[in-house]
């Protein structure tokens, strides 16, 4: 890349608007005393508003070594013990979890300039809760997460479209069969912060800090 082209995608950055359309108000002093029932009437407003994928968040982890990943997945439920995702115990994601059982999630609706930032202990599910979100997926989504190889190399694609017929034949064979290693997990929140941006630039944020005696309420310079 040369200097100019690098100058050039700077400016090009540099020119695309960010918050160019009219965005809620937030009033913090009026938000309710725990996060999770804002949480929900933010996501429901983004349903509302045909968001696409509005239940789609970041899960942020660490490796064994320090060293931060993210990824998409998709929420499974939210409920006042915390937020779930449901994953393969060996794909990264859950090697990683059973090094370092904490996790970030991040939320963010653009149409509404709204992000959410949720940070807390990973605690495992029952088998049995974890066996019911398996059963629920797709018959081609249990096929893969039998093969229990995401993430790996894929060297072989014939190979992959061999293996997943077999493992969708299983699993037509036996509409029961269950994965132990699939695990419903919730996040345990300590801090969830609701972002708002403003047009004007002074965004607001309120961050939820989990005390002993309760959920505590601070606002935090934007
Ligand atoms: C919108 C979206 C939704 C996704 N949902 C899931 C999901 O529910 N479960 C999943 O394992 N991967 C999902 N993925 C793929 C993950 O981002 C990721 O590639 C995969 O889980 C492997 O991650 P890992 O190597 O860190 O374990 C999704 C990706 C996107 C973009």
């Amino acid at each position: 890349m040369t200097k100019s082209d690098a100058r050039s995608v700077r400016d090009w950055l540099r020119a695309i608007e960010v918050f160019a359309r009219p965005l809620p108000e937030f009033a913090p002093d009026q938000a309710p005393s725990e996060p999770v029932p804002l949480f929900l009437a933010w996501l429901r407003e983004a349903v509302e508003a045909d968001v696409p994928d509005p239940h789609a968040m970041t899960l942020s982890t660490v490796d064994e070594t320090g060293d931060p990943d993210a990824r998409v997945l998709i929420l499974k439920n939210v409920d006042a013990s915390g937020f779930q995702f449901a994953m393969h115990a060996a794909s990264p994601k859950g090697v990683q979890l059973a090094g370092t059982p904490r996790a970030a999630l991040t939320f963010y609706w653009a149409e509404f300039g709204r992000q959410v930032r949720v940070r807390g202990e990973v605690r495992p599910e029952p088998a049995d809760r974890s066996a019911a979100d398996f059963l629920a997926r797709s018959a081609t989504a249990r096929a893969e997460a039998l093969i229990g190889r995401q993430s790996r190399y894929l060297t072989d694609p014939e190979e992959r479209d061999r293996v997943l017929k077999e493992s969708l034949a299983r699993v037509e064979a036996d509409p029961g069969l269950l994965d132990p290693a699939w695990t419903l997990c919730t996040v345990v929140p300590d801090v969830v912060e609701f972002w708002q941006a403003a047009a004007t630039r002074v965004h607001v944020r309120l961050r939820y800090e989990r005390e002993a005696t309760g959920w505590q309420r601070r606002q935090l310079w934007s």
